[in-house]
């Protein structure tokens, strides 16, 4: 098996009442979870008991302001805190867990990237990680005095800028800037603190960062891009990448590829790391956690399938029969905003779906585990071992129940079997994930 500081990786992608559109439905749902910090505390806790590399938080900047009929019924990004400010509090009540947010580079100037979580990094004592993506919705756009989202090479442009900004900002002070001199009344020494001087396309910037060099040097870098640009982006500068594989061989093909275009960039194929997106679904067997799945998938109202649909597939097909299948001429020429949402819908249709069963089927996480812990454990295990990803970032469904299988079942069964952590390795993340921590490039350059 491909060794990971001796184990796999295992990230959380947590929305506040778990990330299926049917959730907040549950009875056990609290009302206010989006927005009570006691609520995540108890599940970051358990996230860290469960010794899980690290906790991240997705992100959109806006709310939907179109369809609210629609959206008050599956409320996504509607209610939500602000995820570096939530990871600060929750910092404070956790010692170990990698703490992960994203930050659009469409939208945030590199300085605010470069000093939030730098912030989070010190308050964390080197637990952060930045989340580098260039975010895919008009609605976002319009709050920034957009009409609607540049091209994705053009985003992508703005991203490798923004990115190599936020970067050397953090390299502003040399580890050892700070000395602390009371006898001879210097707090630093001027020879360690760089001035940045940037003009490039899309930013400006003359100056440094007002904060120390963070504990981890520089905060781990995920991403999660997964067409061309995206890729070759990722294998330039991302740590950590979310692959988007929906089969064992496309994880394969996807993790093959990635690692072998880091080599055009100086990279060793073990400076990344790709963890494949899942979906854990426990039962009492294989068809117990299936039909928990098909309960959750049914109990969303058929309208939202499809605008769930509208969004991904970027056209609207509701004008359609729901129980015939979509004509292939509705097909839309290009996506261009999630790639991977918009080929696996193209790819149901092909497969001669009707519209009813599209709705039904399509979810944006397309990899499940399903089964008991030792099920979805052979099945981690088979594709960590075979070159398919060197651990997952695993979505979870429902919240906390979803959790509790992750860290009363799968986590003990994977230990069982040597194939993940009893104890946390380090004090940072990047210990933990067995990532360098990059040396400042203006002690490098001397
Ligand atoms: C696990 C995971 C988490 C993601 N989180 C975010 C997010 O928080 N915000 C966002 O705008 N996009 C997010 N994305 C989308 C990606 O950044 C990217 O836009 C998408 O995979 C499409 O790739 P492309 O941009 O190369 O077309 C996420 C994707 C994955 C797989």
């Amino acid at each position: 098996m491909k060794q990971t500081g001796g184990h796999m990786v295992l990230g959380g992608l947590f929305e506040a009442y778990g990330y299926h559109s049917a959730a907040w439905l549950q009875e056990t749902a609290q009302d206010n979870a989006a927005t009570d910090v006691d609520y995540f505390r108890q599940i970051i806790q358990q996230a860290e008991a469960g010794r899980l590399d690290f906790f991240f938080l997705a992100d959109t900047p806006a709310a939907r302001t179109e369809n609210l009929d629609f959206w008050s019924r599956s409320p996504l990004y509607m209610n939500m805190l602000e995820p570096v400010t939530l990871l600060s509090a929750l910092a404070g009540s956790t010692r170990h867990i990698g703490l992960g947010a994203t930050a659009s580079t469409s939208f945030y100037e590199p300085y605010n990237i470069a000093r939030l979580f730098g912030s989070l990094d010190h308050i964390s004592h080197g637990r952060a990680a930045w989340n580098v993506v260039t975010t895919a919705n008009d609605y976002a756009a319009r709050n920034f005095g957009l009409d609607r989202l540049p091209p994705r090479d053009r985003r992508y442009e703005k991203a490798a800028e923004c990115l190599e900004v936020v970067q050397a900002l953090w390299d502003t002070w040399e580890d050892d800037a700070f000395i602390f001199d009371r006898a001879g009344a210097r707090m630093f020494d001027p020879e360690k603190f760089h001035v940045l001087d940037h003009a490039g396309e899309f930013f400006r910037v003359h100056g440094g960062l007002n904060m120390c060099r963070s504990p981890q040097g520089q905060p781990v870098i995920f991403q999660a891009g997964a067409s061309e640009t995206g890729r070759e982006f990722a294998a330039r500068t991302a740590e950590v990448v979310f692959g988007t594989g929906a089969t064992l061989a496309q994880a394969q093909a996807f993790y093959t590829d990635l690692k072998g275009r880091m080599t055009r960039y100086g990279r060793t194929a073990d400076s990344l790391k790709v963890l494949s997106g899942v979906s854990i679904v426990m039962g009492e067997s294989r068809e117990d956690a299936r039909r928990k799945w098909a309960k959750w998938q049914e109990s969303v109202p058929i309208e939202i399938g499809l605008m769930y649909l509208k969004t991904d597939l970027e056209t609207d097909l509701s004008d359609l029969p729901l129980d015939e299948p979509v004509p292939e001429h509705r097909i839309p020429e290009r996506s261009n905003f999630h790639q991977v949402y918009f080929e696996e819908i193209v790819g149901l249709i092909r497969e001669g779906l009707t519209l009813r069963q599209v709705c039904r089927t399509y979810n944006r996480s397309k990899v499940i585990f399903y089964g008991t812990a030792g099920e979805v454990a052979d099945q981690m295990e088979e594709w960590v071992g075979s070159g398919g990803s060197d651990g997952f970032m695993m979505a979870l469904p429902v919240l906390p129940d979803s959790l509790t299988d992750v860290t009363q079942g799968i986590v003990p069964e994977l230990q069982r079997r040597g194939l993940f952590r009893t104890e946390y390795e380090g004090r940072t993340l990047r210990e933990n994930l067995g990532l360098a921590r990059p040396v400042n490039r203006h002690v490098r350059k001397r």
